[in-house]
């Protein structure tokens, strides 16, 4: 019997791949790791690493050149997130954001013009990008939102007005993927995307975020106060939000499971190099059963979490070829990553013993930076629901 099955792309690294991660890991161990508790000391925005970045397509990775990205695609994207994790969860998110909730949204959503105005400078690095979908009052229940837009009497502009809160890269962004309601008596079919340009009146960055980690990424409030939107600025057909917002999400779950996936992975390493070489009662830690028995765990979730994040850039590939919503792979793998991601920075803390518990080493941030993952872009909670609810056909 002959089998003709198409494979598909294949989870085997390519050449480009190969090289992608390594130049990844070999820039971002030099530039990015030595730097990392300084930045999340003072919470400062990273410009300058933002910058070297976009000088290596990393702010672009699966835009095409044309528009100012690398080309490259999904399966690169979270070998690149998982490097940049590695040495630092917060550059991770700037990245992780940039690429696959505004970027993406502009290429899939965007007219010729929008694309050539706000995706080229986005890609290339020239420009840093938000995306606005959670308000003070609506967190989980994204559609609930109270910030609206009001298409003025001449229908040449939207008037905005409203809160939205925790925007990562909010305090920088210079281009904002906004949703916010035009038509509230429709409910989640109300809601409508813009693209915001910061250098127009009106737009006012709010309260910066005192976070527990990831505290580099920067998060802010942003205020709108009759904010003038041009109605050539809408993303999409108006009342197409909604749908807007939660394709990009899936997009976004790969980048923050491959952000658990290589926080994960340093606080492993970590884990490892110190049972090696610690000694306790005459003899390395790494001979101890009860060490050993959190190492094996922590290896395996941390193999299954790659290869569910791999899987869903697989998913997401057959997609962007006319398959199908990837929904339940980005959540999965979401997930499953940001809690390995947890278990694994909690273990290591316990490995590392009081030193664990000291900020002269990087194993303490990586366990205050995972957390974030089992929160931002859908919690937990809400990855469980979604797969639930696809198993079951129910919505
Ligand atoms: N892709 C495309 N369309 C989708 C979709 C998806 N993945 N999921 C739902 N939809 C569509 C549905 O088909 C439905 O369409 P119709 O208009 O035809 O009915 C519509 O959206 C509404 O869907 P639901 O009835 O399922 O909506 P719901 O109100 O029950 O909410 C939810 C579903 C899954 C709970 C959703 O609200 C959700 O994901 N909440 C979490 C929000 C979130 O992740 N926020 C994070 C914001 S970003 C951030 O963290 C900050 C940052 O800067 C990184």
């Amino acid at each position: 019997m002959m089998f003709t099955t198409n494979p598909g792309p294949s989870l085997e690294l390519t050449e480009e791949h190969m090289m992608l991660r390594d130049a990844v890991r070999e820039f971002a161990q030099r530039e990015i790791a030595p730097v990392a508790a300084e930045f999340d000391e003072s919470g400062e925005f990273p410009v300058e690493n933002v910058r070297k970045m976009g000088e290596m397509g990393l702010m672009g990775i699966e835009i095409p050149e044309e528009y100012g990205g690398a080309g490259m695609d999904t399966i690169a994207y979270v070998l690149a997130v998982i490097e940049i994790a590695k040495a630092d969860a917060a550059h991770s998110t700037i990245v992780s954001v940039n690429n696959s909730l505004v970027n993406y949204g502009l290429l899939k959503f965007g007219t010729e013009a929008q694309k050539q105005e706000f995706l080229v400078p986005l890609a290339s690095g020239e420009k840093v990008g938000a995306y606005s979908l959670t308000e003070p009052m609506s967190g989980s229940d994204a559609a609930t939102m109270r910030s609206r837009a009001v298409l003025n009497e001449a229908g040449t502009h939207y008037i905005i007005n409203g809160r939205k809160s925790w925007v990562t890269s909010g305090p920088v962004a210079d281009t904002v993927l906004l949703f916010t309601m035009t038509a509230p008596e429709k409910g989640h079919r109300g809601i409508t995307a813009f693209i915001i340009d910061a250098d127009r009146p009106g737009f006012i960055r709010g309260k910066k975020e005192p976070k527990l980690g990831i505290r580099a990424s920067a998060t802010s409030e942003l205020v709108f106060e009759d904010y003038a939107c041009p109605v050539e600025n809408v993303l999409g057909q108006p009342g197409e939000g909604f749908k807007i917002a939660m394709t990009l999400l899936d997009a976004g779950r790969i980048g923050i499971a491959s952000q658990a996936v290589g926080i994960a992975e340093a606080a492993y390493q970590a884990s490892l190099a110190y049972a090696r070489q610690r000694e306790a009662f005459g003899r390395p830690i790494g001979g101890f059963q009860m060490i050993q028995q959190k190492l094996a765990d922590m290896k395996t979730r941390l193999e299954a979490s790659r290869l569910l994040t791999l899987n869903a850039a697989l998913a997401k590939m057959r997609y962007l070829n006319g398959g199908p919503r990837y929904t339940t792979e980005a959540s999965m793998a979401k997930l499953f990553a940001s809690e390995t991601a947890m278990f694994i920075t909690h273990q290591a803390v316990q490995i590392h013993g009081g030193m664990g518990y000291s900020k002269e080493m990087p194993v303490e941030r990586y366990f205050r930076d995972a957390k974030i993952t089992e929160i931002y872009e859908g919690t937990s909670e809400i990855q469980r629901v979604v797969i639930a609810r696809n198993e079951l056909g129910l919505r």
